[in-house]
């Protein structure tokens, strides 16, 4: 994949040095007043990859993105993109990038195609508007106006939008947030497209099962920090577990709640944590703490109720991490 893409013209390394990262940024810190919003944040992003800042609701990853962009100005650290200084090398920067905001506004004076003509018009070779309806499978609605399309019409054509001047590295604020299960896997599906023509994409999520289905490498921020960084897999092997078993540990009338300092110690079990209502066990040996579960339940008079057995995820991770869910 790497030869395809340093063919392109367009993210040829500005030296070899930078052969392999497309995106460096070194502890670079924002403030806003006191207020520390990104917190010595540092990450490299690979040419061809799609990086994923999953986070929390203001866990910084907006601002991180703003600051690569340009739009936003870094009080300490460094970003470089294609070997250019972000804020040295400004314009040069935004050629190679392209750019689709949390929330883009567009005219509903014109249509979708008149639209991506007007971006296009800010560069000097933009790409064609049919190629670029073409590519976010919009040419049946290229008479359309904005106001008119759905969720994820919309966040498609943003997409054809930050595609305009052809940019070697994509960066995608939120990009499947509101829309239905659908356009979701839609949204997945050009953006892998992209990736697999070359792209270099970092999008922001706070959807776990996105950040696992189309990144490559995951930073997690939270409170402006990076507390993991990892493949999906790396990062989920950090919980050391198979399994994860979920279910209610019903006491019988007047009898005993579930003990997690017992439950820590049934074979296989590698985590516990106990709500008020449920017990997660993170296990390396599904069959044998399943087993074991089930006779702890019945030697204490308890039931073992609405039982869920799955593949750990990025959730389980960052609850790990933080200990709390990431949309709490
Ligand atoms: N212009 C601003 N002035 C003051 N504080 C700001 C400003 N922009 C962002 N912040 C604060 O900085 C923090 C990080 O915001 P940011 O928008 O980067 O978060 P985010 O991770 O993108 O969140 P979300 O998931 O809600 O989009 C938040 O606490 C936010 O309130
Ligand atoms: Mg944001």
């Amino acid at each position: 994949m790497l030869s395809d893409v340093t063919s392109s013209p367009h993210t040829a390394p500005a030296s070899p040095a930078t052969a392999e990262a497309l995106v460096e940024v070194n502890h670079l810190v924002k403030r806003y007043g006191r207020f520390t919003a990104v917190n010595d944040v540092s990450f490299t992003i690979r040419r061809g990859e799609i990086f994923g800042l999953l986070g929390p609701n203001g866990a910084g990853k907006t601002t991180t993105l703003e600051i690569i962009e340009g739009l936003r100005r870094a009080d300490g650290g460094q970003v470089t993109v294609d070997g250019l200084d972000v804020r040295r090398d400004r314009r040069a920067v935004q050629r190679r990038i392209g750019v689709q905001l949390q929330a883009t506004t567009l005219f509903d004076a014109l249509t979708v195609r008149e639209t991506i003509h007007l971006f296009g018009a800010f560069y000097p070779s933009a790409r064609s508007a049919d190629d670029l309806l073409r590519e976010v499978a919009l040419e049946e609605k290229a008479r359309a106006r904005p106001q008119d399309l759905s969720g994820g019409q919309r966040q498609r054509l943003a997409l054809a939008l930050a595609l305009v001047n052809d940019p070697a590295l994509l960066l995608l604020d939120e990009p499947t947030t509101g829309l239905d299960p659908q356009s979701r896997r839609l949204l997945w599906e050009t953006i892998l497209r992209l990736r697999a023509r070359g792209k270099t994409i970092v999008l922001t999520t706070h959807f776990m099962d996105e950040a696992q289905t189309l990144c490559d490498r995951i930073a997690i921020l939270d409170g402006g920090r990076i507390i993991a960084q990892d493949t999906p897999s790396g990062l989920i092997g950090l919980l050391n577990a198979s399994a994860t078993i979920d279910c209610a540990l019903v006491p019988s009338p007047g009898g005993q709640p579930p003990d997690s300092a017992a439950l820590r110690l049934l074979p296989g079990v590698s985590d516990v944590q106990a709500g008020a209502e449920r017990v997660r066990l993170y296990s390396t040996r599904i069959e044998k703490t399943m087993t074991a579960l089930f006779q702890y339940a019945e030697a204490r008079g308890m039931s073992v109720e609405q039982i869920q057995v799955q593949a750990p995820t990025l959730e389980d991770v960052f609850l790990k991490l933080t200990g709390r869910g990431l949309r709490e």
